[in-house]
């Protein structure tokens, strides 16, 4: 079977990980995102979550050796055999560069999930996540049933320690000058399907479905929308 890695791009709050989550369910793929990843590292007080809480917090981007190390340990397991989906890695040019080369040759197939900045701190204050199960909510968008409750396991919601007014203008400058030229650095190779990341959750899963089928990656996975 061909692997497939999926990357999906997009500005904090854009969605990447609401749609991560039902598209590796849909190709049976893992779902890996490296602020998940650095989330349970500081939950499980690591020295790696230690020496990456002051980034985060401050809405900064952890310094890559550390992102590199933890992620290439994450996609080295078994799991990642035939593939993986990523969400929230690359992040810089030497990301994608360190990713090219453990490629091999490997095109990744690149969704951007396009929302614009004026969008994106309603979309941030308003988020409430689960701590059991990682699932996201809205207070508006896409607001548990019962309030501070998960609907998937009945966890209890909280509210990330960067999702502020405040920290989310530094995360937004971070993805301009760091992140963003990442859309012209895939566009040169295997190319980058837009997906207008407005619309209701369900428009946008369906439009990374199509744009997954049209690249030829999904029905080595059947897609299953
Ligand atoms: P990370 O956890 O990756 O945060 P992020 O990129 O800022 O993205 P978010 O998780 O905030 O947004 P999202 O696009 O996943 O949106 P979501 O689906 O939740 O990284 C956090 C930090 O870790 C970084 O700042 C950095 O310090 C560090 N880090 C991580 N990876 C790194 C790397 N590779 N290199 C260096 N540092 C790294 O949706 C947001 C909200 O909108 C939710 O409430 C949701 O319900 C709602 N929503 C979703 N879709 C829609 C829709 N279509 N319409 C209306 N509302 C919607
Ligand atoms: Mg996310
Ligand atoms: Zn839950």
């Amino acid at each position: 079977m061909s692997k497939t890695v999926l990357i999906l791009l997009g500005a904090p709050g854009a969605g990447k990980g609401t749609q991560a989550a039902r598209l590796a369910q849909a190709l049976g793929l893992p779902h890996i995102s490296t602020g998940d990843l650095f989330r349970a590292n500081l939950a499980g007080g690591t020295s790696l979550g230690d020496r990456a809480r002051s980034f985060m917090d401050q809405g900064e981007l952890v310094p890559d050796e550390l992102v590199l190390e933890m992620l290439f340990d994450r996609v080295a397991q078994e799991d990642c055999q035939s593939g993986y989906l990523l969400d929230g890695f690359p992040r810089t040019i030497a990301q994608a560069e360190a990713l090219e080369a453990r490629l091999e040759g490997l095109v990744p197939m690149v969704i951007d999930i396009q929302v614009p900045d004026s969008d994106i701190e309603q979309r941030i204050v308003g988020r409430r996540m689960c701590k059991e199960c990682g699932a996201i909510f809205h207070l508006t968008f896409n607001a548990p049933a019962q309030e501070g409750v998960c609907n998937a396991c009945s966890g209890a919601l909280y509210q990330r320690k960067d999702d502020t007014a405040e920290v989310v203008r530094t995360r937004l400058e971070e993805y301009h000058q760091k992140t963003a030229p990442l859309i012209a650095f895939y566009s040169e190779r295997g190319g980058v399907s837009a997906v207008d990341g407005r619309q209701q959750p369900d428009l946008v899963f369906e439009a990374c479905v199509a744009s997954i089928q049209g690249s030829g990656h999904g029905s080595s996975h059947g897609v299953n929308s």
